[in-house]
């Protein structure tokens, strides 16, 4: 009897729901140091805040600028709550340490925090052309992003699938450059790359208006964010040259070119065109940085078009490539004129680049690093590692995504610093995560992609390497990821994630370009890279989809081909893909379409 009173007794107290209590040690990003004092306090307190004070101010003494300006110290007692910071950011980031505290329960550990960033550069990018998700949306991630310590919101606001900001002087830009034919974008491609308007039955598109991208840049500005506005340029274009065909690449006859997804850089008109545009984003965009693009120009209508071939021999170039150099360097003088500076993905090095442009590495980090030896300024963002469009666990168990395998510990992973000499560290501004969205059509699928990755990009780019460790990240993750959800956020199911992702690690990698795994143990390892040391094709962006209907395995679709030349190269493509893996039951599968989606019938193997 005794026995079961106390096990009853034993029953009801663990029954009973324990007092959450918030403390350092839960944190994301992990604080540069705490020390964690005796009792609680109750987070009720008011708090008092102290700007600038000498003893502050011999703390931060020894800090980089950047890191002084965001530096705080947070105490925790029970006679209330403190705040000391050199600037109102500084102030700003401990009351959101704060805040992520007082989630975790009604009452503070007590503590004392003193904290500043590792980079000066904790982004995210969003890809608003593939699909378009609005301000709300956006307003909601400044949010997450300023409980993270994130600082820079990267928009990239134009691609060929869509043009997604007002301009006055350009207005086709979003009459027809903003609406497609196909809510996906696999479904705007597989349809032929149709635009519309806006009053066009089923078109799919949007923008944001001045207006709202007012707001969006004054509500991060709140937050302590920089908003950088991408106009890319001259590739991912053709909703340009939809817009005003009158502008791109010509035939000898004088016709536009049709398939042409580059600028033309031969007119003057282009570039009338390209800085009426950035004069309208940067009357919105207060942000020192703009980011002009530069990646994966396709150059195949610049040999053929007599504009670029006389500007050619004006310029006495001799490689088609050069034109890229020119544009950018013509844009980086304009931008510079109007007292800022232009940022540009890591394609822009290889054609002559102006001495004070900053460079973004997508391509792995070697880009980046091979521009830091140049005396470049650099923000590390490699589809290597912070690629957040990729897979984050198995194929089998996730949506339709990119690349291979970037699990949260995969990303976590990534030291931004690695390879990078002592006296060039300066040039190295810090790391940002990409979300592209051509796999991703809705708002709760992006959520789903960034979180909790982007806690990981944000303990890389504000926690000391030496502090981070992925055991205890994870643990954090798990713990803060039902308070994040709570607040609305659509995540990825950390303690659902396969064993596999859990021990995962991509770690081979040329450094350049693209590296794809196939996930499971069990089956041949397949990929494709730049780098070639891989054997075998298959687990590409594209996958294995029938995606013409045509009975064809399409590895990697070349979408810069035009339709007629594209089914050609896809056809060779999978006549040697099944070449290499001279694996019938493969072919089989696939073309019996025995399984309902061929991703799962290879990773299955
Ligand atoms: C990129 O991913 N093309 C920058
Ligand atoms: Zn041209």
């Amino acid at each position: 009897m005794r026995k079961l009173l106390f096990t009853s007794l034993f029953v009801l107290l663990a029954g009973l729901p324990m007092q959450a209590q918030g403390g350092p040690e839960a944190l994301i990003p992990r604080p540069v140091s705490y020390m964690v004092g005796k009792g609680a306090a109750t987070s009720a307190k008011d708090t008092e805040v102290r700007l600038g004070s000498r003893r502050f101010r011999k703390k931060a003494a020894t800090l980089p600028d950047f890191a002084k300006e965001e530096a705080y110290e947070l105490s925790v007692g029970p006679e209330g709550i403190r705040i000391e910071a050199l600037t109102e950011t500084g102030v700003f980031r401990a009351r959101k340490t704060l805040e992520q505290m007082r989630l975790a329960g009604p009452e503070l550990t007590c503590c004392t925090i003193f904290d500043y960033p590792r980079f000066r550069h904790r982004g995210l990018m969003i890809d608003e052309s593939r699909s378009f998700k609005g301000k709300d949306f956006l307003l909601r991630q400044i949010d997450a992003m300023a409980l993270l310590k994130l600082n820079v919101l990267h928009l990239h606001l134009d691609d060929s699938a869509g043009w997604r900001m007002e301009i006055d002087s350009y207005p086709n830009l979003t009459r027809t450059g903003a609406w497609r034919i196909g809510d996906g974008y696999f479904d705007w491609e597989g349809g032929g790359y149709r635009f519309a308007s806006a009053d066009t039955p089923g078109a799919y598109g949007g923008f944001y208006t001045k207006q709202d991208l007012r707001e969006i840049v004054a509500y991060a500005a709140a937050r302590h964010i920089t908003v950088i506005p991408e106009v890319e340029m001259p590739g991912h274009s053709l909703e340009v040259n939809r817009s005003y065909p009158e502008l791109a690449c010509r035939n000898a006859d004088g016709t536009p070119r049709d398939w042409s997804w580059d600028l033309c850089p031969g007119k003057e008109d282009t570039f009338r065109m390209l800085e009426a545009i950035l004069d309208e984003v940067m009357d919105i965009f207060p942000s020192p940085y703009i980011h002009i693009g530069g990646d994966e120009a396709v150059m195949k209508d610049w040999p053929l078009c007599i504009d670029c071939q006389r500007r050619m021999q004006e310029e006495g170039m001799t490689e088609v490539h050069e034109l890229q150099g020119y544009l950018v360097r013509r844009i980086d003088a304009f931008v510079r004129s109007r007292g800022r500076r232009i940022i540009g993905w890591d394609e822009i090095v290889e054609t002559g680049l102006p001495a004070d442009a900053t460079v973004q590495s997508w391509r792995g980090s070697a880009g980046g690093r091979a521009a830091i030896a140049q005396g470049h300024d650099v923000v590390m963002s490699p589809n290597t590692h912070l690629y957040l469009d990729y897979y984050q666990d198995l194929i089998r168990k996730e949506p339709r995504a990119f690349g291979h395998l970037q699990s949260l510990r995969h990303v976590y992973s990534y030291d931004p610093e690695a390879g990078i000499p002592d006296e060039v560290r300066h040039h190295l501004l810090g790391v940002q995560g990409n979300l592209w969205c051509e796999c991703i059509p809705t708002r709760e699928h992006a959520e789903y992609m960034l979180y909790p990755r982007a806690f990981a990009i944000a303990e890389i780019g504000w926690s000391p390497q030496e502090r981070r460790s992925y055991d205890d990240f994870r643990e954090r993750t798990l713990g803060f990821l039902p308070l994040f959800q709570g607040l609305g956020y659509h995540t990825f199911d950390l303690a659902g994630e396969s064993e596999r992702a859990q021990s995962f690690c991509f770690e081979r990698s040329s450094g350049q370009g693209y590296n794809y795994v196939l996930q499971d143990d069990g089956g041949p390892v397949l990929s494709y890279g730049w780098d070639s040391g891989v054997r075998i094709i298959v687990a590409d962006c594209h996958g294995f989809r029938d995606m013409n209907g045509n009975g064809l395995l399409d590895p990697f679709e070349d979408w810069r081909l035009e339709p007629a030349v594209r089914a050609a190269d896809l056809r060779s493509r999978t006549e040697s893909l099944f070449e290499i893996l001279s694996n019938g039951d493969l072919e089989a599968m696939f073309r019996s379409g025995a399984a309902e989606n061929p991703y799962h019938a290879v990773n299955d193997l």
